[in-house]
C-alpha cells in the first residue's frame, strides 16, 4: 500500500514534517524491493531506514525538550519500533529473498501502517504546542545540524538510549 504525505500528515515543523515526507519514500522503495524479492538492494535499503529512524527520533526528542513537551511516551513507542524493526530486518534477511508472499504483505503493511500510526497518534499531540512556534523554529536555530550521517548505528543508538543497542 502506497502512502502519500499529505498537509493531514503534517505535525507544524519543518524538519519533522520532511522527515516524515523522506521516511514515507523509503518505507515505498522498501516495499516495492519486498513485493519484487530483491534483497540484496532491501539489505541496503533497511539500513538507510534505521539510520533515518534513529536520526528521527533523536531530532524529535531534541524538538519536544525545547518546547517542553513531555516525551517519556513517545520515547517508548520508539524504543519498541525500533526493537520491532531490528527484528524484522534479521527475519527478513535470514529468508534472503524466498520469503512468501503473505510474509512479504505482513511486514510491508508493519512498516506503512507503523509511519502512519505514529505521525497520527503520537507526533500530532506535539502539533498544538508546536503551532505557537514558527514553522521553521529548529532548537538552537541551525537545522544544518539534524542529520547526524557521520554517527555509527551504534553511536546514534547511544545517543538515543544509552545503549548501543534498542
Ligand atoms: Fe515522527
Amino acid at each position: 500500500m502506497e502512502t502519500a504525505w499529505t498537509k493531514q500528515l503534517s505535525v507544524g515543523n519543518a524538519v519533522i514534517d520532511s522527515e516524515h515526507q523522506n521516511l514515507i519514500v523509503m518505507i515505498d522503495r522498501i516495499e516495492s524491493m519486498i513485493k519484487a524479492n530483491e534483497a540484496s538492494a532491501l539489505s541496503q535499503e533497511l539500513e538507510r531506514l534505521e539510520h533515518g529512524l534513529c536520526v528521527h527520533f533523536i531530532n524529535e526528542e531534541r524538538l519536544a525538550k525545547a518546547v517542553n513537551f513531555p516525551f517519556d511516551k513517545n520515547k517508548q513507542e520508539h524504543k519498541f519500533v525500533l526493537k520491532e524493526f531490528q527484528r524484522m530486518k534479521g527475519e527478513l534477511l535470514a529468508q534472503n529473498g524466498k520469503w512468501t508472499d503473505s510474509a512479504a504483505t505482513h511486514y510491508s503493511n508493519f512498516l506503512s501502517d507503523w509511519l502512519t500510526g505514529h505521525i497520527m497518534r503520537e507526533d500530532m499531540l506535539m502539533k498544538p504546542v508546536l503551532q505557537t512556534y514558527d514553522y521553521k523554529f529548529w532548537p538552537g536555530g541551525n537545522e544544518g545540524d539534524t542529520n547526524y550521517t557521520a554517527g555509527s548505528m551504534a553511536s546514534l543508538y547511544l545517543e538515543l538510549f544509552g545503549t548501543p543497542v534498542p
